[in-house]
């Protein structure tokens, strides 16, 4: 069908199945965690909450906002995903600069699939001596882990789908929707 001028497609991509988590919701859990962490750590002298890039990005520009205790933030990006498919393996394309010896430390992801990437980043963290390490991921697909993942602030539960918006992308395509949208992939080109 040929697009009239001014009318408004339901969705900006093509290829997006539904909504699966509306703007409002994902505001008042991530206010929760906010909440829970700023208690949680009220006596920490050295709270950093570190993202992995890029998916993370919306997720910890809201929760930092909802932390209301001293806090620094730092960023590692790291890939594992070529489209909708995981290669099984974890890079890391830039490491994070602060020395986080003696630091509480608060891994942020946007979602976990496999399960392998927060695994192998923990890892990889705990030999740097943090004073602590806890795990806080917007999304979960529990029925796809592969390894074992501990999650100490989750946002949500998801079945599996692959989904985009709100940080979260497909070859780098649907992070700026405000909502979490699974992608049908049948009307995926690449
Ligand atoms: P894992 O290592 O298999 O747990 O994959 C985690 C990483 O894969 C996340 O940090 C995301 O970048 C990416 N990922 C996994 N599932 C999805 C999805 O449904 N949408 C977008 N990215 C995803
Ligand atoms: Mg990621």
């Amino acid at each position: 069908m040929k697009k009239e001028k001014g009318m408004t497609k339901k969705f900006p991509y093509e290829f997006i199945g539904e909504i699966l988590i509306t703007q409002e919701q994902i505001n008042e859990r991530v206010s929760e965690i906010g909440r829970q962490i700023t208690c949680d750590y009220q006596d920490s002298e050295k709270l950093l909450i570190l993202g992995l890039l890029r998916g993370s990005v919306v997720f910890i520009t809201d929760l930092m906002r909802k932390i209301s205790h001293p806090m620094t933030m730092d960023f590692m990006s790291v890939s594992s995903y070529a489209g909708s498919e995981t290669t099984g393996f974890v890079r890391i394309d830039s490491d994070h600069k602060t020395n986080i010896a003696g630091w509480d430390v608060i891994l942020v992801d946007d979602i976990v699939d496999t399960g392998i990437t927060i695994q192998f980043v923990r890892k990889l963290l705990l030999d740097r001596y943090p004073k602590s390490l806890k795990v806080c991921v917007l999304l979960d697909k529990k029925e796809r882990h592969k390894v074992e993942t501990p999650i100490d602030y989750l946002g949500f539960d998801i079945p599996d789908f692959f989904v985009v918006g709100y940080g979260l992308d497909i070859d780098e395509k649907g992070r700026n929707l405000p909502y979490i949208a699974s992608v049908d992939l049948s009307k995926y080109q690449k």
